[in-house]
């Protein structure tokens, strides 16, 4: 395999930084698909996809923001078109678990013709460090609803160790592939994690999804982030299939996919939570 042949799209964001780490490890020098990277690549701007995929025969896909907004199925259509068209061999998909709109776009990479994985991923461990639930640990005051509603957070490093693995070696060709983590808990269970390991006093508030809602929509977030989570509330969260624990992680990797203590632990060395 030439070393510069693999493309990781979103290679700067959360499982795509890490998957770029992993194959660098390995002595490749993957190219980087997003707007600030040379050449660009912007999923608003398919002048921009020839040359961000030119030469490439495998590549990791992580849509942003998510699969399940309008327009994504058509894009992740014309994206597989595309690279079938420029020689590309194998698509790892990522993709996010209990989310039927995913599903569309799942459906569109099996059927390419082209070698692919899905890697199907529950609610990532980093969203507390590294996205949306970040200034809200900050802050020391944590409102969110469903509270009691049981995820099994999954760390983005084992997301990258497994979608590194795929991408290079053909043995788990043509699978789903769900990465959850090892233990199924609550956003109060996560805020008591994270309270305790960053030695900080954290106060959990249960409200109700329209509360939520409001309270975005009074910080005047942009309509379509309010959609968005709103409907990762409403119809990704609360999907049973979401609310189980799947080892897909030790059964690509050979190893126990991290906790979210382990995860706590370890960030909160890193002084994001202070
Ligand atoms: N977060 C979760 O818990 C979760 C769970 C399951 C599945 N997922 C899936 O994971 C995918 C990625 O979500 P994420 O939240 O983790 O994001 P992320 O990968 O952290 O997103 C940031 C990356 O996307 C790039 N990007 C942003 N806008 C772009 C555009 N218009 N064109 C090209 N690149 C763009 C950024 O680079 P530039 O700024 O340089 O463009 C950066 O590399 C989504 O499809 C989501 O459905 C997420």
């Amino acid at each position: 395999m030439n070393k510069e042949n693999i493309l990781v799209i979103g290679g700067t964001g959360k499982t795509g930084s890490r998957v770029m780490e992993q194959l660098k490890n390995k002595g490749i020098e993957p190219r980087i698909g997003s707007r600030n990277a040379s050449p660009s690549f912007d999923w608003d701007n398919k002048d921009t996809w020839v040359n961000a995929l030119n030469g490439i025969e495998r590549m990791y896909v992580t849509y942003y923001p998510d699969l399940a907004v309008p327009g994504a199925k058509e894009a992740i259509q014309s994206l597989t078109y595309l690279a079938k068209e420029l020689g590309v061999k194998k698509i790892v998909l990522l993709s996010g678990k209990g989310e039927t709109e995913a599903e569309a776009c799942e459906k569109i990479v099996m059927d390419s013709g082209m070698d692919y994985n899905i890697v199907r991923a529950s609610w990532f461990n980093q969203n507390w460090s590294e996205s949306f639930f970040l200034d809200p640990i900050k802050s020391g005051e944590v409102a969110l609803p469903m509270s009691d509603v049981l995820i099994p957070f999954v760390d983005a490093n084992d997301i990258a160790e497994v979608a590194a693995k795929v991408l290079l070696d053909d043995t788990h060709n043509g699978e789903i592939i769900e990465v959850t983590g090892p233990d199924l808990i609550t956003f109060k269970d996560v805020v008591n994690f994270i309270s305790r390991t960053s030695k900080r006093d954290l106060n959990f508030h249960d409200i109700t999804l329209e509360q939520y809602i409001d309270g975005m929509k009074k910080m005047e977030t942009p309509n379509d982030v309010v959609w968005l989570i709103e409907y990762l509330f409403s119809h990704v969260l609360t999907n049973p299939k979401n609310q189980l624990v799947v080892n897909d992680v030790e059964r690509v990797l050979g190893r126990k996919a991290k906790s979210f203590l382990e995860y706590a632990q370890e960030t909160a060395k890193t002084g994001v939570w202070n």
